[in-house]
């Protein structure tokens, strides 16, 4: 199924994974995300719903659902001039094929996402958000975003309740970093930093930078980032209605969680082996790399001294979790991508089972290893000195073809 169409987050549309930039000439375009689960005529049931309406849709595109494992999500646009129509095509997505439905298009009146989205005014500033990842393009500064006096204060309750873990929950490296974050990078309960700032840090740092994105990206395209060392990075915040929870990925996971791990070599480094191994990786490789992303850069412990610590980014930016996981109630196993990388998890809950890394160095080098097994044309090895990926082997000539293209997309 996934093959039929360009990958929602395809290059032409990566950066607007929940987005579709409007029509200049605003006619306007009724957009909506559907998703449906795995299975042979499904979308070819949903689509004839279109067609027995007389709706020509004008964009669709596909990926792998991140929410559930066996689900599908289609990104389709059509003409504003179907959008009666489309009221009934989505009455019958849902009630006829199961299918859930998110209407993404700036002047729907009805939404039925979760949480902010039924908030215009909250709509309305993601598009905002969303404007900025689609147009940002490489090499340019990350637009500088005034915050909100409810958005910084969002920010505020959840940077002062998770800065009270830190010291006793957090991998040293992450307690090394803050400190420079808040002198360097802005970091403050009444202010949200700006990822520009943050990117130029982290580039003196260990060669990161941040890039815009609107919203979750493929497996892939997200991997690949990392071996770039490119990690993209959500610029909105929560809704301010539940500022210690939050459905998807926001400034406060990006910010709290990741960015601190990002300015340190041995973790940059172990990152980007992950990004690495997913270059050119078949299908059901990218997938187990997932995982192991999922329980590392997410999820990960790792042993310090005589204790473990957090260095995943899902448990630092959750105060719930950030407890739980050092608790006695979850399971905790060894860092061995083989079996991380088949290991099911949860995505709404907290982990029943969590990863210890022996550090950040031995996890590289497992992640090496690992990537060894995986079969495809050619070997790639970053080089540090020029800030630039070798393909090591003789189909060489295909494969600059190849990179070259990723490094346009990155
Ligand atoms: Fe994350």
């Amino acid at each position: 199924m996934e093959a039929m169409f360009k990958k929602l987050n395809g290059e032409n549309s990566r950066r607007g994974s929940m987005y579709l930039e409007e029509q200049l000439n605003k006619s306007g375009v009724v957009s909506c995300i559907f998703s449906l689960k795995e299975g042979v005529g499904a979308l070819a049931k949903a689509l004839r719903l279109f067609e027995e309406k007389g709706i020509n849709l004008k964009h669709i595109e596909s990926r792998p659902s991140r929410l559930e494992k066996d689900e599908y999500e289609f990104f389709i646009s059509v003409d504003a001039s179907c959008s009666p129509a489309m009221d009934e095509v989505i009455d019958s997505l849902r009630t006829e094929i199961s299918g859930q439905v998110h209407e993404l298009s700036r002047n729907k009146q009805k939404d039925t996402c979760a949480g902010g989205f039924k908030d215009q005014v909250y709509r309305a500033r993601r598009k905002e958000f969303a404007d900025i990842a689609y147009n940002y393009r490489h090499g340019q500064p990350i637009p500088h975003v005034e915050y909100t006096e409810e958005e910084k204060a969002t920010w505020g309750i959840v940077f002062r309740e998770l800065k009270t873990l830190y010291a006793t929950h957090a991998c040293r490296e992450h307690n090394r970093v803050f400190p420079l974050l808040e002198e360097y990078c802005g970091y403050r309960e009444d202010n949200i930093p700006q990822l520009e700032d943050i990117s130029n840090f982290l580039q003196t740092c260990t060669g990161f930078r941040l890039r815009p994105v609107a919203g979750l990206l493929s497996s892939r395209d997200f991997l690949a980032g990392l071996a770039f060392r490119v990690f993209h990075s959500t610029q909105y915040i929560r809704h301010g209605s539940k500022p210690m929870y939050t459905p998807e990925p926001d400034i406060c996971h990006e910010l709290l969680g990741h960015v601190p791990l990002f300015a340190d070599n041995s973790f940059a480094q172990f990152s980007q082996e992950i990004g690495l191994a997913s270059l050119g990786a078949p299908d059901e490789f990218i997938e187990k790399l997932a995982t192991v992303y999922w329980f590392t850069v997410e999820f990960g412990l790792c042993k310090q001294g005589d204790g473990i610590k957090a260095y995943g980014a899902g448990l630092l930016s959750s105060f719930g979790e950030l407890q739980y996981c050092l608790s006695d109630k979850p399971k905790l196993l060894p860092f061995e991508p083989e079996k991380t990388s088949i290991q099911k998890y949860p995505i709404t809950e907290f982990q029943p089972v969590y990863y210890v890394a022996e550090s950040f160095e031995d996890a590289k080098e497992k992640v090496r290893k690992y990537a060894a097994t995986i079969s495809r044309p050619f070997s790639l090895r970053y080089n540090a000195y020029t800030q630039s990926i070798e393909v090591l082997d003789n189909t060489k000539k295909n494969c600059a073809t190849w990179l070259t293209a990723l490094i346009v997309r990155v």
